[in-house]
């Protein structure tokens, strides 16, 4: 890694080194809710806007700099890489990501294969390696992908769920099958991050998006084996933000499953849960993304609040609890950005 980005304020945070402002990046950064993201997405479907190097790397980019945010997130989605596992995936208008053959069995899981190339997703290298030539010397950027349980769930509900029934079904049901499952979507995942590193990523993001939904004795049980070893597999190539959204009981096993930087959804107070963790590893969030709604003095409030709660330890990465969403206003998140540069100088 080249002095510029080592010495960048992310990189930093992320070593829980002092910076001159607390660093941030946004969730969902490029989406919808910019007019930048929607002129090239009007021409093209959202997987060919993930397929196309020049597209992903254009809205990376554009987003990165229209809100001045201390590092970019590659353009992607967490459910490419299940395709050539066997899964028939589309993304429906106005539905959401669809699996048109998921997994309803313990036999099923065996048509699901384990990547050991990675070819058939090669748009993506090529995106990153357009990213990092076009960004900023000082400006990191992050690979990501789903955890296993995120990416498990998608393949047996065949889409989002409200109760994960079929998914905890499976699991209670037939924990041999689960486990071949989880294993498999751990060897792809690794490899994949891994290459992205290799590609030019200088940390990594693993969204365990739905995670939340398990107690903490079934998140032991059925994940926690699986995620600690797709980390402990990564992490000697590059740092990883582990996020892991919708229930602040599992934060000891989270901490468990490893990570240099642990990610917060908001439903937590950020000093409760650093306390938690504790403080040999640096944390990211976690404004609660409805905050962008708010009126810009209420907005900027709420901003202090999230940054008082970190208390101007070194190593808080600011961020939402949760993506942006498509409707927000472009000038509030803008807003966000300055309010975190300002008020996080350190004097
Ligand atoms: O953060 C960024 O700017 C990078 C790009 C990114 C996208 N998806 C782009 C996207 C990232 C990091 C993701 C991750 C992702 N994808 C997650 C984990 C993050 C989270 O929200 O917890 C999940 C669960 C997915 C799966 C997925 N992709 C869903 C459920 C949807 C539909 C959601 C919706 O709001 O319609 C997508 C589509 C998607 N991924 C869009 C974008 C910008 C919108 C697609 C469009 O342009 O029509």
């Amino acid at each position: 890694m080249s002095d510029a980005l080592y010495n960048s304020r992310f990189m930093k945070a992320v070593r829980r080194e002092a910076t001159d402002t607390t660093p941030l990046w946004i969730m969902r950064q490029a989406g919808r809710y910019l007019p930048e993201y929607m002129a090239v997405r009007s021409k093209v479907t959202f997987m060919e806007l993930c397929k196309t190097p020049e597209l992903a790397c254009e809205v990376t980019i554009s987003a990165r700099q229209v809100l001045g945010v201390d590092a970019a997130i590659l353009f992607a989605d967490l459910l490419p890489i299940l395709e050539p596992m066997g899964l028939n995936l589309e993304y429906q208008k106005g539905e959401g990501p669809v699996i048109h053959n998921p997994i309803h069995t313990g036999r099923d899981v065996d048509r699901i294969r384990a990547l050991d190339a990675m070819d058939s997703v090669d748009y993506v290298f090529q995106a990153i390696r357009m990213i990092r030539r076009a960004l900023p010397n000082d400006i990191p950027l992050l690979g990501f992908a789903g955890a296993p349980f995120t990416l498990a769930s998608y393949c047996i509900e065949g889409g989002g769920s409200k109760n994960y029934v079929r998914t905890k079904s499976l699991m209670y049901n037939d924990e041999s099958a689960w486990n071949v499952l989880m294993s498999r979507l751990v060897d792809t995942v690794s490899l994949y991050l891994q290459q992205q590193i290799a590609s030019g990523c200088q940390c990594v993001q693993v969204f365990d998006s739905w995670a939340g939904c398990l107690s903490p004795s079934d998140y032991r049980r059925y994940v926690l084996p699986h995620t600690k070893r797709l980390i402990q597999q990564v992490e000697p190539f590059a740092p990883v933000i582990n996020f892991l959204n919708g229930n602040p009981s599992l934060h000891p096993l989270q901490r468990e499953a490893g990570g240099q930087v642990m990610g917060l959804d908001w439903r937590c107070q950020l000093e409760d849960a650093w306390k938690t963790f504790g403080y040999d590893v640096a944390i990211q969030g976690n404004m609660d993304p409805v905050s962008i709604y708010a009126d810009l003095p209420v907005l900027k409030q709420r901003v202090a609040d999230v940054l008082k709660s970190a208390g101007g330890r070194p190593g808080h990465i600011f961020n939402l609890g949760h993506g942006v969403m498509p409707d927000m206003n472009p000038d509030h998140v803008k807003a966000v950005v300055e309010y975190v540069h300002e008020l996080g100088a350190k004097k």
